[in-house]
């Protein structure tokens, strides 16, 4: 089974970004060996050493207190003054005191058979099965090889849905958690919806089985996830949604994302910073409409745009619809459905290559020559700039991108991608770890603001984002230590 993404784990992301560790309920699956009279023990089969070898009394076994405490995962304190040794473990909270036949599990009293001691090397030993029991493990015991078995089985806080592995944004998101999942000793269970609303609903109806407090969810289909978003709700899960907004639904607690409006004003801004005179022609292409995102980007990108294409800066060459509204600043989101329905790459590398192609098919030579083009991501660029690049009309050109794929960020190091705007995932990662842990604990995450999406105002946390061209990639991207430098070839 896999290792689940547990309270620990992102408690310990916390931990090292706020510098504590909190006290959380580990959710790797730990089996634990100890034979009485030998030092020897293991922990998942790994050998280890104790200093103390566990004993009988009683008819009860006596382990050193430090050694299960941290086998289970438990944070362990010791009281010289109380002379109390302590467990803390998720909703767990243990006191033994030394000599007592008393102990305190949640603040309640009771009685065991036989007391935490000092041994007379100077070694506490508690009792094994009070201690693991208490915590939720399993113990068994075997006369024949006096062997003690501690058994603690995964459970699964947090389930991770994300929508494709065939773009590297989201393989971003999934190394940047699983990174700082495995620094923290355990794994998460991510799942994949692979560009189908219907396994995205599979995928969270197979992690609600398994039992999660929390989803995470970046929808393939803003409204089409909301039935998987309801399912959750009803099951009493907490449901973060991830990047993209879940819509028209009630049942979305959180919403951790970029500012996805600045990152279309960066794309927008770069394009126009770029320009010199009049009559420039500008190819604008768009993400999918199933993404609300895709519109947020359109909005800030036109924000941008509109002006300079009003004072023919710009010329739109690849949009009628654009054209028709091109007078007009705001856009509603019915006249950016037109423009977006006509300019559409549906996040697809090869719907972006069709689409340039056709455009450029169509379009005179003088509809070419030095080009401006708004790409709306990096996997869309690349093909974009590529059919682009391969028309011999085309004299040069400026696009745009976003996510800082490590191809496009190659692309920029050779001249065939502008510019991307940089969505740093390691922010989003521990904003979605954050509000995660929060809900676990009975705490409510951080708002900064709030986001329509069509039934509720979602509470969320917009990031920030930075434009990244040829002149700062190795600032923005290496040096800060996003990538290593060994991604690359020929950083300037
Ligand atoms: C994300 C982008 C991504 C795009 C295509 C958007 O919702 O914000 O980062 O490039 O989807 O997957």
């Amino acid at each position: 089974m896999r290792k689940a993404l547990s309270i620990l784990l992102v408690m310990a992301l916390l931990a090292g970004v706020l510098g504590f560790v909190p006290a959380v309920r580990a959710s790797q699956a730990v089996v634990v060996r100890m034979t009485i009279g030998s030092t020897k023990a293991t922990i998942d089969l790994k050998q280890v050493v104790l200093d103390q070898p566990p004993l009988i009394e009683n008819g009860r076994t006596l382990v050193p207190f430090r050694f299960i405490g941290e086998a289970l995962g438990a944070q362990i304190g010791w009281n010289p003054t109380n002379r109390t040794v302590s467990y803390i473990l998720g909703d767990k909270n243990i006191v033994l005191t030394i000599g007592s036949a008393t102990a305190m599990v949640n603040g309640v009293k009771t009685t065991l058979d036989v007391a935490a001691k000092i041994l007379p090397t100077g070694r506490t030993v508690v009792p094994v099965r009070f201690i693991s029991e208490s915590i939720g493990a399993k113990v068994a015991w075997n006369a024949a090889t006096r062997m003690v078995t501690v058994t603690m089985a995964a459970t699964l806080d947090v389930g991770i849905v994300l929508p494709t592995k065939d773009e590297p944004r989201w393989l971003q998101d999934q190394t940047r958690f699983n990174t700082a999942l495995k620094t923290a000793g355990y794994g998460a269970e991510i799942l994949f919806s692979q560009g189908s609303s219907a396994i995205e609903k599979q995928n969270v109806e197979a992690l609600i089985t398994k039992g999660i407090k929390v989803l995470i969810l970046c929808p393939q289909d803003a409204t089409a996830a909301a039935a998987a978003a309801d399912e959750a709700r009803a099951a009493g899960i907490k449901v973060i949604s991830y990047d993209r907004l879940i819509l028209n639904t009630s049942a979305v607690d959180y919403y951790v994302t970029f500012d996805s409006i600045s990152v279309g004003k960066a794309q927008a801004q770069y394009l126009v910073d770029k320009t010199t005179g009049t009559k420039n022609p500008l190819y604008l292409y768009a993400g999918a409409a199933s993404d609300n995102n895709a519109f947020l980007f359109f909005e800030g990108a036109w924000d941008v745009l509109q002006p300079k294409i009003a004072n023919g800066t710009f010329v739109i060459e690849n949009s009628s619809e654009a054209v028709a509204l091109q007078g007009k600043a705001t856009l509603t989101r019915a006249e950016m459905a037109k423009i977006i329905g006509q300019i559409t790459t549906n996040w697809d590398f090869t719907v972006a290559k069709n689409l340039a192609e056709a455009n450029l098919t169509v379009a005179t030579a003088g509809k070419k020559g030095n080009v401006f083009i708004l790409a709306p991501n990096d996997g869309t660029a690349r093909s974009i700039a590529d059919a682009f690049a391969a028309d011999k009309d085309v004299k040069s050109y400026v696009i745009t991108g976003q996510d800082a794929e490590i191809p496009s960020v190659q692309y920029i190091i050779d001249g065939k991608q502008s510019m991307t705007v940089f969505k740093d995932v390691r922010t989003l990662v521990k904003d979605a770890s954050a509000a995660a842990v929060d809900y676990l604990t009975g705490k409510t995450p951080e708002k900064t603001t709030t986001y329509n999406n069509g039934k509720i105002n979602v509470p969320a946390k917009p990031s920030a984002v930075i434009s990244v061209d040829k002149s700062n990639v190795k600032a923005a991207l290496i040096d800060s230590g996003y990538y290593p430098a060994s991604d690359f070839t020929g950083l300037p």
